[in-house]
């Protein structure tokens, strides 16, 4: 009788970790072969699912579907973001979880955890920025913000631009910063990590390459800290003054169209009317397939908005989950050893 045994791969994070899945080199190429395939039409990208809580505190869990037609395979990310985590519980705000099955039958084949390729994506995504559009010889990198995201970015821009020796870092606390630096000079050691005391003018002022990741509603980033040349990645919501998009050369998003119905800066100067499509420069695909150029000249300021494609989330999820498997790490879990009715004692566990 054929058997009709149904399992999947359960991948933890330290699964991940031991796989060697924690490569933000892997993670760039995944995300431009996806970007590649999306302007190809191999992608299938439906609305996100979104439940929020709280309306004040943004508590929300959003389910974000989407389908590589190559790979055959149809993941999920199932994601919570909870910003008084880290204040309330000293935890993060982000957890993630995913989803894959394959497309030939559409049975699962992996449950992951998802809060690493989480944020290796967005690190990814500003990575990729940065090797189209920040100097090749950038040197210095100031951030706002050393949470999560913070953090992620400084391993990927460090990635693309090995040059960069010097590392300001300015938080809502010096505790974060100095946490910040613990965590990441053993990860980096030929940088120089400036710890600014909570003042984010040292940490900006005249640096190549700008990082704002906060949890902040506010602007904190003033335009007159942004020196011509810089490159700026924009990651949290509301955290820069209107005026640093104005006088940046080129905006360039992962994706304009879902920029327009979000809340970060550039959403809300669109939905003021003091931004148009037509003061975007490119979507990030299509610098990577080279339909438009990078940066231009030396003295461009130049300014980069990811709000987050889930279809990247899912094809870096995928190359965990194969890079992992390769390797024989993770567990095989049962879903079901046969089909209900055919189990042997079904009368025994039948409730009529
Ligand atoms: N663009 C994307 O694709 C994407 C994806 C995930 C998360 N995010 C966003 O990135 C942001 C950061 O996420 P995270 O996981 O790193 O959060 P986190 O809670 O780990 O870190 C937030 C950081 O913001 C700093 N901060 C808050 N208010 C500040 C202020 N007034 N001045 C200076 N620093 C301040 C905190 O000190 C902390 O270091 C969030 O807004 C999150 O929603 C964006």
């Amino acid at each position: 009788m054929a058997t009709h045994r149904l399992s999947f791969t359960y991948l933890s994070q330290e699964d991940l970790l031991d796989a060697g899945c924690f490569d933000l080199r892997m993670a760039m190429e995944v995300a431009e072969k996806t970007m590649l395939d999306f302007e190809d039409h191999r992608i299938l990208f439906p609305e996100k699912i979104v439940q929020i809580f709280d309306q004040a505190s943004q508590d929300r869990i959003n389910c974000l579907p989407a389908t590589l037609l190559d790979e055959k395979i149809c993941g999920a990310k199932w994601v919570s973001v909870f910003p008084r985590n880290p204040k309330k519980h000293d935890m993060q705000n982000l957890s993630a979880v995913f989803i894959l099955s394959e497309i030939e039958t559409g049975f699962p084949v992996a449950i992951m955890e998802g809060t690493l390729a989480s944020n290796m994506r967005v690190a990814a995504m500003g990575g990729i920025a940065a090797k189209h559009l920040a100097k090749k010889d950038s040197e210095t990198i100031g951030f706002i913000g050393a949470g999560e995201q913070a953090k992620m970015h400084l391993l990927a821009m460090k990635v693309v631009r090995p040059s960069l020796k010097e590392c300001r870092v300015s938080a809502k606390t010096a505790a974060e910063e100095e946490q910040f630096i613990n965590e990441l000079s053993p990860l980096i050691p030929d940088m120089n990590f400036i710890s600014c005391q909570t003042v984010a003018k040292q940490a900006m002022e005249d640096a190549d390459i700008l990082v704002t990741a906060t949890s902040a509603q506010a602007p904190l980033l003033k335009a007159e800290w942004v020196k011509p040349g810089a490159f700026y990645s924009h990651v949290g919501g509301w955290e820069d003054e209107y005026a640093v998009a104005q006088q940046c050369d080129k905006i360039v998003c992962d994706d304009w169209e879902t920029v327009t119905h979000r809340t970060q800066t550039l959403s809300r100067m669109y939905k003021e009317g003091l931004l148009s499509h037509n003061d975007l420069h490119a979507d990030l695909h299509e610098l990577v397939s080279g339909h438009k150029p990078g940066r231009q000249s030396e003295q461009e300021r130049i300014y980069f908005n990811a709000v987050g494609l889930a279809y990247v989330d899912v094809a870096i999820a995928n190359s965990m989950y194969q890079r992992a498997t390769a390797a024989h790490i993770g567990s095989s879990m049962n879903l079901q050893d046969t089909m209900v009715f055919e189990h042997h004692n079904i009368v025994a566990k039948i409730r009529l």
